[in-house]
């Protein structure tokens, strides 16, 4: 089955195709991180400007790039939420008049399924699995007996992980998106900051981000008061510390409690190196899947790799009018 997926939740216009929900023809990504980083964040209107301009252009780049015309595609996939709103409707208007045009059967796809299912391209998913979806917008451990079934066990209850990375990177005076750079100074700093790890309560599965932003501020707040200047490397190792100590320990615990024969870890933050070294040098007895770096932000095969197991699942939509979906409806 050849689906051609469309995802434009959020600054990433991307349009992919994939075969049997594993082998990616072609996966077009064109971000707008440099026009949004003038504002220090994703301007939403903005952002949904852009993906009209570039859609038209990313659809043609994607189906050259695989070599397939429309009358190679079985399905039209389409991320229909969480995410922007006015980002998501481009994204969902294209692909349904493709599909319309083309007479093509049509379905929407969860994001989270698609960050998810990014770690099923280049891997071999395993039940039961926990996976631990930390993205710019999402912080969730999700147990899964089997594919296409998802349980929500914990969540952030403010801040998702990625966005507390962008504000601290803006406290920080470093350019959106915060992420990947204090990823990068982490490695060249030392923890010295003595920031709290949030919610390393031993029994709970949620997670909480907002307090440890604060605390981050509150020391740059008082250095400034003083006179004195923050160290950035250092403070991007001991936050960087204080969220692997938070994650690490969380996924550990509820895989060991779940006693899953695989972990997950996807989404943007997934990217980060940091969290990758501390995983494998923590985590020992369970295999660990993570996407490579392309598959870990926001990109279309993702979709394309979800469509297949939800189609299998579901069947296709077939009028065309896709509804948004709530972030933990799956
Ligand atoms: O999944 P994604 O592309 O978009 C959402 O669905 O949110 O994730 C974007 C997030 C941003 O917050 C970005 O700073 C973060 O992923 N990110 C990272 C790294 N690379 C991207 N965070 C920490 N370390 C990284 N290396
Ligand atoms: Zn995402």
């Amino acid at each position: 089955m050849r689906i051609l997926a469309v995802e434009s939740s959020c600054d990433e216009t991307s349009v992919a195709i994939v075969e049997d929900g594993k082998k990616v023809l072609s996966n077009v990504v064109l971000s707008q991180i440099d026009i949004h980083k003038n504002y220090g964040g994703v301007v939403p209107e903005i952002a949904s400007r852009h993906h009209i301009e570039n859609m038209t252009i990313v659809f043609d780049q994607a189906l050259k790039a695989a070599n397939v015309t429309e009358k190679d595609i079985d399905l039209v996939a389409v991320t229909e939420g969480p995410g922007l709103i006015g980002s998501l409707l481009v994204g969902i208007n294209a692909a349904s008049t493709y599909a319309f045009a083309h007479n093509i059967p049509l379905m929407g796809v969860n994001h989270m399924v698609g960050h998810i299912y990014s770690a099923n391209i280049e891997h071999e998913m395993k039940f039961p699995l926990m996976a631990m979806l930390v993205s710019g917008g999402h912080t969730e451990l999700v147990y899964m007996k089997d594919h296409m079934q998802f349980e929500i066990l914990g969540e952030t209850l403010d801040d998702a992980v990625g966005e507390a990375y962008d504000k601290v990177g803006r406290m920080l005076g470093l350019p959106y998106p915060g992420g990947p750079l204090i990823d990068k100074l982490a490695h060249l700093g030392q923890d010295t900051y003595n920031l709290p790890r949030p919610m390393l309560d031993p029994n709970g599965y949620d997670f909480s981000f907002s307090g440890l932003k604060s605390a981050v501020n509150n020391v740059i707040y008082h250095a400034n008061r003083k006179g004195e200047t923050i160290d950035i490397n250092n403070m991007c190792a001991s936050f960087q510390a204080s969220v692997l100590d938070v994650l690490v320990t969380k996924i550990d615990k509820a895989a060991k409690d779940y006693q899953v024969k695989q972990i997950l870890i996807a989404g943007g933050v997934a990217a980060n190196k940091g969290l990758r070294e501390r995983l494998s040098t923590t985590i020992k007895d369970i295999e660990i899947i993570i996407p490579s770096m392309a598959y870990c932000t926001d990109n279309a095969a993702m979709i394309g790799a979800a469509a297949y197991y939800t189609y299998k699942d579901k069947g296709a939509l077939d009028n065309y009018i896709l509804g948004g979906q709530s972030s933990l409806d799956y």
